[in-house]
């Protein structure tokens, strides 16, 4: 299993489990963390899913690719490290993943 921790703006910690394969984004929905709307499913058009990639594990990530940087760029609160949480599909080498969810998501 692969423990991801989403860290809220108020600083909670909500640690969940998940496996390799699993978006991100799933799996903060699967866990029902606040924030992380997600409400087109994955598909990269909605931007409800931004999250800040905590900075010792952003360079660990695939890049984002075009589109998901076009999304990004309209998003409130971008960040060096701003993901589209469904763009990033988790392996055994993100266990211990620190994500922290972006206030405007609240
Ligand atoms: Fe819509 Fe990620 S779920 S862009």
């Amino acid at each position: 299993m692969i423990k991801i921790v989403f860290v809220d703006p108020t600083g909670k910690q909500h640690a969940v489990e998940a496996s390799a394969g699993q978006s991100l984004m799933q799996v903060a929905v699967d866990a029902l963390v606040p924030g992380i709307e997600a409400s087109c499913g994955g598909n990269c058009i909605c931007a409800t899913c931004h999250c800040h990639v905590d900075p010792q594990w952003y360079g660990r990530l695939a890049p984002p690719d075009v589109l998901e940087q076009d999304m990004l760029a309209c998003t409130n609160e971008v960040q060096p490290t701003s993901r589209l949480s469904c763009q990033v599909p988790l392996t055994e080498a993100l266990d211990g993943l620190i994500v922290h969810i972006a206030a405007s998501q609240h």
